[in-house]
C-alpha cells in the first residue's frame, strides 16, 4: 500500500467557517448549495459518508441518512463540526486523509464531497477512494470548482487570464486550489464506473451587484431555475454533480468490519477504549475527544 500521497490543504485552526461562511456575504452561496442538495439528495439512506466536512455547515441538510460519517483532516474543523451538531449515534467523526481512507471497501450507500475536490492536486486519485469505499447501488453527491466558468472566459478571452479555461487539466490559481473542466470530471468518474445523473450548475448570480441589489430569496430562488439548465451546460463557478454506482458492480459490502488500516490495508481492526488498533500491523488509531484520529 503506497502512503506516498500528496500535500493536504491543511485547516488545522482556520477559522474557516466563521470568516467565509458566517462573517462574510455568503448567504445567497449558502442557500444555492441547500437547493442542490435537496435536489440531488436521495429520501432516505443507511450510512452517508462527508468528505472534507469542514465545520459540519451541510450536515444537517443530509437528514435523511440513519448515521453520518464526518472525515476531514483537520482535527480542529471536527471539534467545531462536533460542538455544533453534539455527541450521539448518528454522528462519527474521523479525522482523515480522502487519499487514505480508513474504511473498509464498499461500506457506505452514500458519500459527499462538498468544496472540498478543489484542494486535491490528484483529484482522480482522490475521487478513486471515495469510489472505493461505496457500495454499489450507491449514490455520490460531488461538488466541484469549474475552470468553465463564464467569468473565467470572458478575462481569457479578453487576456487578462493565461490559463485557458477550454483546455481539460486543472488550473491551481493559488497554492493547493484547484478548478477542474467538467468533461474531465465526468471522464475520471466514468473510468471508475460511476454514471452521472444529473448535473446542477450553482451560484450563477456570483456579483457583487446582483448581491446588491437583489433581495436574498430572490437571488436564491432565480439561481434555483437557472441551475436546471445544468445537464445541458456547465458555466459557472460551481457544478453539483449527483453520481450512481449500478447496482450489478461487483463491490457490494461485503466485508463485516467498518475501518481499515490507511497504513497497511489491513481490515483486521480491533476497538479500544482508546481507539483503534490495527492487529495486522499493530499501528493505534487514538480517539480523542469523540474523533477518531487516521492521519498517518
Ligand atoms: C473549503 S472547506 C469545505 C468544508 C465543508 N465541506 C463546507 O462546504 O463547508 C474544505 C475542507 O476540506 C478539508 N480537506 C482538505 N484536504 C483534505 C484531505 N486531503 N483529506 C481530508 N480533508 C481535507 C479541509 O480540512 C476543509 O475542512
Amino acid at each position: 500500500m503506497t502512503l506516498n500521497t500528496p500535500p493536504v490543504c491543511d485547516y488545522t485552526n482556520s477559522d474557516y467557517q466563521a470568516s467565509f461562511w458566517e462573517h462574510a456575504d455568503r448567504a445567497y452561496e449558502d442557500g444555492a448549495e441547500a437547493v442542490a442538495l435537496r435536489r440531488l439528495l436521495p429520501a432516505r439512506g443507511t450510512l452517508l459518508l462527508e468528505l472534507g466536512a469542514g465545520a459540519g455547515r451541510n450536515t444537517p441538510r443530509y437528514a435523511g441518512y440513519e448515521r453520518i460519517v464526518l472525515v476531514d483532516y483537520s482535527h480542529t474543523q471536527l471539534e467545531q463540526a462536533r460542538a455544533r451538531l453534539g455527541d450521539s449515534k448518528r454522528y462519527i467523526y474521523v479525522a482523515a486523509d480522502v487519499y487514505k481512507l480508513p474504511f473498509v471497501d464498499g461500506l457506505f450507500d452514500g458519500a459527499t464531497m462538498i468544496r472540498t475536490l478543489h484542494h486535491m492536486a490528484d483529484a482522480p486519485l482522490a475521487l478513486a477512494q471515495a469510489r472505493r469505499v461505496l457500495a454499489a447501488p450507491g449514490i455520490f453527491i460531488l461538488e466541484y470548482a469549474s475552470k468553465l466558468n463564464l467569468k473565467a472566459i470572458a478575462r481569457y478571452l479578453l487576456g487578462k487570464q493565461k490559463w485557458n479555461p477550454f483546455t481539460r487539466e486543472p488550473v491551481e490559481f493559488v497554492e493547493l486550489n484547484f478548478d477542474f473542466h467538467p468533461a474531465a470530471i465526468r471522464e475520471w468518474l466514468g473510468k471508475l464506473g460511476f454514471k452521472i445523473e444529473r448535473q446542477l450548475t450553482v451560484s450563477h448570480l456570483r456579483f457583487p451587484l446582483f448581491k446588491r441589489l437583489l433581495p436574498l430569496k430572490l437571488l436564491v430562488g432565480l439561481d434555483a431555475l437557472f441551475s436546471l439548465t445544468g445537464n445541458l451546460w456547465q458555466l459557472t463557478p460551481s457544478v453539483f454533480v449527483r453520481a450512481t454506482l449500478p447496482a450489478n458492480n461487483d463491490t457490494l459490502a461485503v466485508l463485516p468490519g467498518f475501518f481499515r488500516c490507511p497504513a497497511c490495508g489491513g481490515t483486521d481492526m480491533q476497538e479500544k477504549p482508546s481507539g483503534i488498533q490495527c492487529n495486522s500491523c499493530r499501528h493505534h488509531y487514538p480517539l480523542e475527544n469523540g474523533i477518531y484520529d487516521f492521519r498517518v
